[in-house]
């Protein structure tokens, strides 16, 4: 497996693959400063909702390392201003703050110790988030791979395999897990415009790990749904609201309506890092907007579009917890009526 985000041996600061340079090369990065990892979230060199939390519990820990003081709250001070700038890179994935917080709350919880101790705390915290995620991954894949079976076709969309995650991923995983045991899936990657996770990422992936994948635009996804082809679709999240709304990559919701046109059913899977019960429904979560450029320019040779054309560029969509079929957790597999059965599972 790929190993997208980790510390460097002398704990100074974060490697990551360049997710953007993928597949064309595998080029690792070295995120030292506050502006390297900025930039690295908000480029999307390193993406996916867990990878940016564990990306910004990683650089949280470098960047807190750098703080040259002794006293408390000068350092919990110069800690905020780092954490609200990495904060900023990004709104819609939870994992981002959910990560951040944590680390956060290492600082306030040992108030009482030497700065060096809690410098010490937050790198086992930060490899602690890693590990955890590594593990709600590969029960994310054990129960999504009981909701399929050998041969069939499976519909995903964007990209939330290994490189979005730690080791098997999340939507990809139980295709990682089934071939694994010998099972074999006809998996069909949507490209995701605009800035193709799908074509650039999950079909790097999964062809790499010798899983039988097909590209196809995002337009075409209708008509391999009524081809027969696709028993199931299954989709990461950024965010899940409290009454099982879902964002996830722009386009997502519209997968989702075709699947229920065509009978088809739509799981979403994700870590409890990604469950958001602050948030009652989707409404209230933030959506990204990106450059235009992305649209009319973005890996075309010249502008595919009018310079001056006013562009719309969501980066994310909400789908209405209506159209899932079920929410796949590391705990359990979460069905209708979300309120309660996400609050059953994870409400303190
Ligand atoms: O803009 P991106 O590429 O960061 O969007 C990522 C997604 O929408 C993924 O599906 C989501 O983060 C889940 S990753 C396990």
């Amino acid at each position: 497996m790929i190993d997208n985000v980790r510390l460097n041996e002398n704990e100074t600061a974060v490697i990551i693959i360049d997710q953007t340079k993928l597949p064309g090369a595998e080029e690792y990065l070295t995120l030292g400063t506050a502006e390297d990892l900025y930039d690295a979230v908000f480029e999307l060199k390193v993406r996916g909702a867990p990878a940016i939390g564990i990306c910004a519990g990683f650089g949280i820990y470098v960047l807190a390392k750098t703080i040259d003081t002794e006293d408390y709250e000068e350092f919990a001070a110069q800690f905020k201003k780092y954490k609200d700038y990495l904060n900023s890179s990004r709104p819609t994935a939870v994992n981002l703050s959910w990560a951040l917080n944590r680390m956060e709350s290492v600082v306030e919880k040992n108030r009482s110790l030497p700065v060096a101790q809690i410098k010490a705390l937050l790198g086992k915290e930060c490899r602690a988030i890693q590990e955890e995620d590594r593990q709600m991954c590969r029960a994310i894949s054990e129960y999504g791979l009981s909701l399929i079976k050998d041969g069939d076709g499976i519909l995903t969309h964007c990209n939330a395999g290994p490189l979005a995650t730690s080791e098997y991923g999340t939507a990809l995983g139980p295709l990682f897990l089934g071939k694994e045991r010998g099972m074999e899936f006809h998996v069909f990657a949507d490209e995701t415009r605009p800035l193709l996770q799908g074509a650039r990422l999950t079909s790097y992936e999964l062809s790499r790990a010798g899983i039988d994948v097909t590209l196809i635009c995002d337009n075409m996804a209708s008509l391999v749904m009524k081809n027969g082809w696709i028993q199931a679709c299954f989709v990461g999240c950024d965010r899940v609201a409290a009454n099982g709304d879902a964002a996830n990559k722009i386009g997502t919701s519209g997968v989702a309506i075709l699947a229920k046109h065509y009978g088809i059913p739509f799981y979403v899977l994700g870590p409890s890092s990604t469950i958001d019960l602050s948030c009652k429904t989707g409404d209230d979560i933030v959506i990204e907007l990106r450059s235009p450029d992305e649209i009319k320019k973005k890996f075309y040779e010249k502008p595919m579009a009018p310079e001056a054309v006013r562009c719309y560029n969501p980066a994310f969509d909400v789908t209405d917890h209506t159209l899932i079929s079920g929410i796949v957790t590391e705990k359990g597999i979460c069905r209708a009526p979300y309120t309660e059965s996400l609050a059953a599972m994870f409400a303190r």
